[in-house]
């Protein structure tokens, strides 16, 4: 997630040149994690060179739980807008709540400007959106209260903890994509933490026709583009733009659906499994604007608003 711009950074590529100039000497060197992603570059670094920006390789999966539940798992100040979410999927099942699970490869990311970029990470949490932060009846603001982050990056451990996260170093299967292809043609992700027996795993397959899936794209756009907090105290607004090259065409979302297995908060005790659950496979390049006022962002309606006008503006102006 978020980084702090006072911590240097030795990039990927300086350690390349480094491995390569040792291999070119002939010596004898200890292995380097050498970890080739299949994800894009960074599409909008060039565009907002004093922004954060980089990219969201993702599965996008919903998993409804009860309304009771939810509200026990939600800390009761935040009212949950149940007619919020039914806009969106007027077929939700009666007294449901629809929780997001987002596994993700978070790469190349960078401040341009300022000649800073971070180490590609892995994440996996559970999000619940559609909450009432702001005590409006309206704005949509999104509680992702833990995060497993790859053990390797103190820079993404860190940035998560500023929020109040429950965060938790983690090893990820695989190590540098956002799944890998199994021979049966599904997908898999794990993140596993390091120092606790929390896990969140997901098994997904393709699913032929998008008219199978029960969500509408507008569902993952509208929660992946709500401001996310986890105790409050600030909040990360961070800009999935779904309509450039890296998500049309050959990069479409993909529909999935599958398995999800965990244990994590804020779920509480044994390890659960979630079967039949549905989902996106998508890549988004990403603006995120970190540690805001949260009551800033009261009416701020996701790619409603800026989102999806950017990208109008953006390909209008630019080959992305
Ligand atoms: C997202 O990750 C998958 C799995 O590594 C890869 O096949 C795909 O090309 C990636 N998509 C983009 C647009 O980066
Ligand atoms: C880029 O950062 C500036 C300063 O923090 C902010 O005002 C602006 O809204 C950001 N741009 C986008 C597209 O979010
Ligand atoms: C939220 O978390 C931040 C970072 O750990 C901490 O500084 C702040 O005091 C916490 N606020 C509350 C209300 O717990
Ligand atoms: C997200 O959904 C809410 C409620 O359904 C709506 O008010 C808001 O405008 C949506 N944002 C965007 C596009 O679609
Ligand atoms: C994506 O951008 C193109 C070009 O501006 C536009 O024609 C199209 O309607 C956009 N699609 C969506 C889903 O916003």
């Amino acid at each position: 997630m978020a980084f702090r711009l006072s911590l240097l950074h030795v990039s990927a590529a300086a350690l390349l040149v480094l491995f390569s100039l040792l291999l070119s000497h002939g010596e004898s060197v200890v292995t380097v994690e050498t970890c080739a992603t299949h994800d894009h570059h960074n599409t909008l670094a060039e565009l907002f060179p004093n922004n954060a920006t980089g990219v969201l390789n993702a599965t996008l999966a919903i998993i409804p739980i009860p309304l009771e539940t939810a509200r026990r798992l939600i800390p009761p100040q935040y009212g949950i807008l149940e007619h919020a979410y039914r806009a969106l999927v007027p077929s939700f099942p009666e007294g449901m709540y629809p929780v997001m699970v987002q596994a993700a490869h978070d790469h190349d990311v960078q401040l341009r400007a300022y000649g800073i970029t971070i180490d590609d990470f892995s994440r996996v949490g559970f999000e619940f959106p559609f909450l009432d932060l702001a005590g409006d009846g309206y704005s949509s603001f999104r509680w992702a209260p833990a995060q497993l982050i790859s053990a390797t990056n103190d820079i993404a451990l860190e940035g998560s903890r500023a929020y109040g996260t429950l965060v938790s170093p983690a090893k990820y299967e695989p190590l540098c994509d956002a799944y890998r292809h199994m021979a049966n043609g599904h997908t898999y992700f794990r993140g596993a933490s390091v120092n606790s027996p929390d896990f969140v795993e997901l098994e997904m397959a393709r699913i032929p026709h998008t008219t199978l899936s029960p969500y509408p794209l507008e569902l993952f756009k509208n929660i992946t583009n709500q401001p996310t907090f986890a105790n409050a105290t600030s909040c990360d607004n961070m800009i999935r733009l779904f309509n450039t090259t890296m998500s049309v065409g050959d990069h479409a979302p993909v529909y999935v659906s599958g398995r999800v297995k965990a244990r994590a908060y804020p779920f509480e005790g044994a390890e659960e499994e979630w079967t039949d659950i549905y989902g996106v496979q998508v890549a988004t390049p990403f603006i995120e604007n970190n540690y805001l006022e949260c009551r800033s962002m009261r009416g701020y309606s996701g790619t409603g608003g800026p989102g999806d006008s950017y990208v109008h503006e953006l390909n209008a102006n630019n080959e992305l």
